[in-house]
């Protein structure tokens, strides 16, 4: 069946190499027959959470539409680096306010409840963004997302991409297949749409 694939970067930066590594994915899962969506997180410009803002102004559109897009999905792959051993504030800010979405024209939305959510994350360093996306599950297990055991981490982000940005280790591509053929099947089984 078809499913609906969104993957997110986590980082804003144009020669990021977690985007770089979620658009492998994405060109990954548009061999399958799923509807696969690269998102920019650009595109969604949030203030930093502020439970004033939020009385006095609402939740910003962008945080709205986001929602939206989320709840017409299957399956969700963050791919995002690790800042201090936890999540970006980018990836952070923007779930909490996505989480803050309860209702779109009247109707009651849980955008993150029973999506299959695959994380993963490549660092310059040698754990690869690994213990960023622990932080990153708990959040995701917090919104009752239905998060993979399966992860992949790509180390020493600076040797592993070639200069046209392709992911050139042959470790690491197979590892990021494995977690993309498991989001894709648990999406099909799982998903919000099956
Ligand atoms: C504020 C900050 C904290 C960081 N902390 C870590 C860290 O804890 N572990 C790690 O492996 N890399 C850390 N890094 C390095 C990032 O993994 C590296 O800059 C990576 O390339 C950022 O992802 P991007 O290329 O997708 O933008 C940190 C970078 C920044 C800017």
């Amino acid at each position: 069946m078809t499913v609906n694939i969104l993957v997110v970067p986590g980082s804003l930066r144009l020669a990021s190499h977690n985007r770089r590594l979620a658009a492998e994915a994405t060109r990954m899962l548009a061999l399958s027959d799923a509807v696969v969506t690269l998102l920019d997180l650009g595109d969604y410009p949030l203030p930093i959470y502020d439970g004033d803002h939020e009385e006095e102004q609402g939740v910003p559109q962008n945080a709205v539409l986001l929602a939206q897009r989320i709840a017409a999905q299957d399956g969700l792959l963050l791919v995002s680096p690790e800042y201090n051993h936890s999540l970006t504030p980018l990836i952070k800010n923007t779930i909490d306010w996505v989480s803050r979405v309860r209702k779109v024209q009247g109707r009651p939305i849980q955008p993150f409840k029973g999506i299959v959510a695959g994380l993963a994350s490549t660092s310059t360093g040698r754990f690869g963004g690994m213990r960023g996306l622990e932080a990153l599950r708990i959040v995701m297990r917090a919104l009752n997302a239905e998060v993979l055991t399966e992860q992949c981490t790509v180390p020493n982000a600076a040797a592993s991409f070639d200069e046209t940005g392709r992911l050139a280790d042959d470790v690491a591509r197979t590892a990021l297949e494995a977690l993309v053929d498991k989001l894709l099947d648990t999406s099909r089984s799982l998903g919000r749409h099956a």
